[in-house]
């Protein structure tokens, strides 16, 4: 994760983003931190980025790249107000011990591409390119499957898709989407593969509801989606709701603050 030092809404590179409509910052560093606290007392362990002056948007940390088995494939940002980060993500996680392969292609990280299993969901549309799912494919040695946005209001893959459990344990692989996010053939696609896939409604998926992060057990997710916890708790899983209004001002959630580094 990256504290909120710096975010604030200074430009527009999203729908949801208004510079006119400002960050209340003392509530959104207390939405971050109880977000923060919320994992670890569920046992996970934080670490956190150096954050950057004039990077407002280096909070979503999801974005710095795609960690799968101790191998990173980097992020080359689509805009240039957010190039910087880059940089700043490869070389922390080339500290920690993670050997980082350096895009050629317009991609970011786990915005748009997400681990399930052994391959990769990887959106395309409106930020990563789509030589960019052929390269993660290289690079990780995994699987990708393409899939197109076309709503620019779900603008990146991680939120029109949450993963609730990554099928690496005992359970298989399970998703929730919203599908209105996607091109008709990626439907297809989505449905054929995830045939028992909890459908999210439009006005769940429009509080960032598919922001989420799973453990497999909890999933922590926007408060406001209440539809989608109900879904959740129907198939077993336990809801941890918080609210990140403040972020909603920038197009993100907790799924975008949050950087897994799946083992
Ligand atoms: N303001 C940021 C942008 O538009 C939000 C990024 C949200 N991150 C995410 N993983 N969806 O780039």
């Amino acid at each position: 994760m990256c504290e909120p030092t710096h975010f604030e809404v200074t430009y527009a590179i999203n729908p949801w983003m208004d510079p006119t409509n400002p960050v209340n910052v003392d509530r959104a560093r207390l939405q971050w931190e109880v977000l923060r606290n919320t994992y670890l007392s569920l046992g996970h362990r934080v670490d956190l980025i150096e954050p950057m002056p004039g990077q407002p948007d280096m909070v979503f940390a999801a974005n710095g790249g795609l960690v799968v088995g101790g191998r990173a494939y980097g992020a080359r940002f689509r805009f240039p107000e957010r190039a910087a980060e880059g940089q700043a993500y490869a070389s922390w996680l080339i500290r920690s011990g993670v050997t980082v392969a350096e895009p050629t292609h317009t991609n970011e990280g786990e915005g748009d591409f997400l681990a399930l299993g052994s391959m990769i969901l990887a959106g395309t549309g409106f930020r990563t390119s789509l030589a960019a799912h052929i390269e993660a494919a290289e690079a990780l040695d995994r699987p990708v499957v393409s899939l197109e946005l076309v709503d620019p209001r779900f603008y990146h893959l991680d939120v029109a898709i949450a993963v609730l459990d990554d099928g690496n344990g005992d359970a298989p692989a399970e998703i929730a989407y919203y599908p209105g996010a996607f091109s008709k053939h990626s439907q297809r696609t989505l449905r054929d593969l995830f045939p028992d896939a909890v459908i999210c409604s439009e006005a769940d998926a429009r509080v960032l509801g598919l922001n989420a992060v799973s453990d497999g057990l909890h999933v922590v997710l926007p408060a406001a989606a209440t539809g989608l916890a109900a879904s959740l708790t129907a198939r077993g899983y336990t809801p941890v709701p918080v609210d990140l209004g403040e972020y909603m001002k920038s197009g993100g959630s907790v799924k975008c603050c949050t950087m897994e580094l799946h083992r």
